[in-house]
């Protein structure tokens, strides 16, 4: 070989060497992840498509641990909170980082629902309000799960009945699945021997610039929906379904979360900032509804919402408080990071105007939820 076809080589391998191969990409190490918890074994599964994304998934709480994905330039980053070990998630301030929520994601008031004239009286863990499951919703369980390819895996729990104050047997299957168009999609499964209130939900804290990289207010948001559910001081729907027009609730055209965030709004007060369920527009026939779209505009990345349910839970990570140190130290500061949970709305079984929630025997669940990453 030439001289000048070898330096011509060797520049090549050194371009290609630059380019990070996601194999090393400094992701967390499953063998120092597990342990044992409630006498089951506790596993991190790692997902990789062909554009290079890798997603961490444990079955402690059926958790995205962390989630790889590229700016404008190629670069990979983590962009979503969480710990490197199981011992970081047990010790946590914040207890729903990346986990999936059941067996009703976000709230029921009073903790107490009618159904088929019987009173059921739930776990009280947000003052007298039930939230997210309970006081060891579906967070905190670990799931049986399965990995069936390099892009799947497979999670399931059987949530006994009476389980944190709920009617009947539900098993629940969940599939995470890292798809070649960098889409994170998940799809939510469950069937009962009673009727009972079901809405699962996932409880990711994305900050596009990264983990841990400062606070979400420059994130553009696209919301695609003209109502929301305006809430009491307690974050509990007061049944009415209010237009977005002319509020800080209305991201139906794209706009920095700070932009409006400390408006001088009664809604903004109660949820200290942005914390509802917004009312999406659904396609009339066929197809999932693009719920949100993210855009981080100093890195270029994006993220789009898609799923099938009523609406969508932005939570502007109001609560986070720098209490919390992660993955590589980084600590998680006052909103630096945003949870984007497609749902039914809350509180539903107190609400019989709202759509049901309820699950029948004899029918199954079946919610999915897109997370589409991209750049811009
Ligand atoms: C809720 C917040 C709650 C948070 C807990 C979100 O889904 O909307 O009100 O504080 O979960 O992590």
């Amino acid at each position: 070989m030439k001289t000048r076809q070898l330096i011509m080589l060797a520049g090549l391998f050194l371009i290609l060497g630059c380019k990070k191969a996601p194999e090393q990409l400094p992701v967390v190490d499953p063998l120092a992840f597990g342990g044992e918890l409630d006498g089951k074994k506790v596993e991190l599964f790692t997902l990789k498509n062909e554009q290079g994304m890798v997603v961490q998934i444990t079955n402690f709480g059926g958790r995205v641990v962390d989630l790889w994905v590229p700016d404008r330039e190629g670069r990979f980053t983590d962009v979503v909170l969480g710990y490197s070990t199981l011992d970081g998630y047990l010790n946590s301030n914040e207890i729903y980082y990346g986990t999936l929520v059941g067996r009703y994601g976000n709230r029921i008031g009073n903790a107490r629902f009618t159904l088929n004239d019987s009173v059921y009286t739930l776990a009280a863990n947000d003052g007298i309000n039930h939230l997210h499951g309970g006081v060891k919703g579906y967070n905190d369980v670990v799931w049986d799960a399965v990995q069936s390819d390099e892009k799947t895996v497979l999670l399931s729990y059987l949530s006994p009945d009476g389980e944190e104050g709920y009617p009947g047997n539900l098993q629940v299957n969940v599939t995470y699945e890292l798809t070649p168009d960098n889409e994170l999609k998940i799809e939510y499964r469950a069937t009962t021997d009673k009727p009972t209130p079901v809405n699962l939900t996932h409880h990711s804290y994305f900050n596009l610039k990264g983990a841990g990289e400062g606070d979400i207010n420059d994130h553009v948001l696209y919301i695609n929906a003209p109502f929301y559910t305006p809430v009491d001081g307690g974050l509990i729907p007061t049944g009415e379904i209010a237009p977005v027009d002319g509020t800080p609730f209305d991201f139906r055209t794209p706009m920095a979360i700070g932009a409006r965030v400390n408006d001088d709004n009664e809604q903004l007060k109660y949820g200290q900032g942005y914390d509802h369920n917004w009312v999406l527009t659904t396609p009339s026939g066929p197809g999932l509804t693009l719920a949100a779209r993210v855009v981080e505009p100093s890195t270029g990345r994006t993220m789009e919402v898609f799923t099938n349910e009523p609406a969508i839970q932005f939570y502007g990570g109001n609560f986070l408080n720098g209490k919390d140190t992660g993955k590589n130290g980084k600590v998680y500061n006052h909103r630096g990071a945003l949870c984007l949970e497609t749902q039914h709305f809350p509180d539903s079984p107190n609400h019989l105007e709202f759509p049901s929630v309820i699950l029948e025997p004899g029918q199954e669940y079946y919610s999915i939820c897109i997370y589409k990453f991209g750049v811009e």
